[in-house]
């Protein structure tokens, strides 16, 4: 593991470049842009393998951006990833039931990556069960056994009642699943409109996921009430401090022109937070 290259698309999920730096790996962004709906493409891939390189990591639909990998782009990636014989890939579809442009497909099932794919997936987004603490891999046996041998140690193993409440969710009625991507879809689209009605704003449009992640670039170099926004994290506490809303920086996220809105709320909260935004924004000079 120790200086093992893991690449993966950027912006990305938290939690990845942490978790490899943990076991001792070198992580290594390849970088998605507003202007390619912040896709990553299989060329840029392409060009980041070297021997050295251990798998790629992403998530479709993506945390924090919303995007959603198609068909075809992910069998580009897959003839990238089949050409280097030691290379994985890990697919985080933990998004997959939130998706507004129809089917999600897993490149695992595309000829001959089942060996080369860990599908990671869980019930906190598509269930709503954040708290519960259920989620699951879908890998080759040796590497499934492998992970068995460190989760067993770290937490023994997800409750009795988690695991219950997750087999309802996934055996029952889908209906309220169904009814909350709907729901999702609906204030995404609400959300897109308010957006696009704040100067200085760029976005493009999520495709699944409950985030947008628009560029607030414009807004640095400029104050009000006593702040100075020079960065993203400085833009999220203007908005925290003067609009008392609450938004991630996407510093965290690997992309730092960017911050990242989150409509999991009612549509009367969304449109209430939209209102404050712009008006906070539009003190900025
Ligand atoms: C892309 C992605 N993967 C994994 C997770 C982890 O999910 P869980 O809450 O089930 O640990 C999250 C949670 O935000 C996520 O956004």
């Amino acid at each position: 593991m120790k200086g093992t290259k893991w690449l993966f698309f950027s912006p990305y999920w938290v939690s990845y470049a942490e978790i490899i730096k943990l076991a001792g790996g070198v992580p290594i962004l390849i970088e998605g842009t507003l202007e390619n709906n912040f896709k990553a493409t299989a060329a840029q891939l392409e060009a980041a393998v070297t021997p050295k390189t251990k798998a790629v990591i992403y998530s479709s639909p993506c945390n924090p951006t919303g995007s959603v990998f198609s068909k075809t782009e992910l069998e580009a990636i897959a003839e990238v990833v089949k050409k280097h014989p030691s290379m994985m890939v890990i697919a985080d579809e933990i998004y997959e039931l939130i998706n507004f442009v129809g089917r999600n497909y897993s490149i695992a099932s595309f000829p001959g990556m089942f060996e080369r794919t860990i599908t990671v997936n869980g019930f906190s987004k598509g269930y709503a069960m954040t708290g519960w603490r259920v989620g699951y891999i879908c890998a080759p046996l040796e590497i499934a056994k492998a992970c068995e041998k460190i989760q067993g140690q770290f937490t023994s193993g997800g409750t009795g009642i988690a695991q219950r409440a997750a087999l309802a969710g996934i055996s029952g009625d889908q209906g309220p699943s169904k009814a909350m991507a709907e729901a999702y879809l609906r204030r995404r689209n609400l959300v897109l409109d308010l957006i696009q009605d704040i100067p200085g704003i760029k976005t493009h449009i999520p495709e699944g996921a409950f985030y947008f992640f628009p560029d607030v670039s414009a807004f640095f170099g400029k104050s009000a009430h006593g702040y100075e926004v020079k960065t993203a994290d400085d833009l999220c506490l203007y908005l925290l401090a003067i609009a008392n809303v609450s938004l991630v920086t996407g510093e965290a996220f690997g992309a730092p022109s960017c911050i990242r809105l989150s409509y999991a709320a009612s549509d009367e909260e969304l449109v209430e937070a939209m209102k404050r935004i712009k008006k906070a924004l539009g003190e900025l000079a």
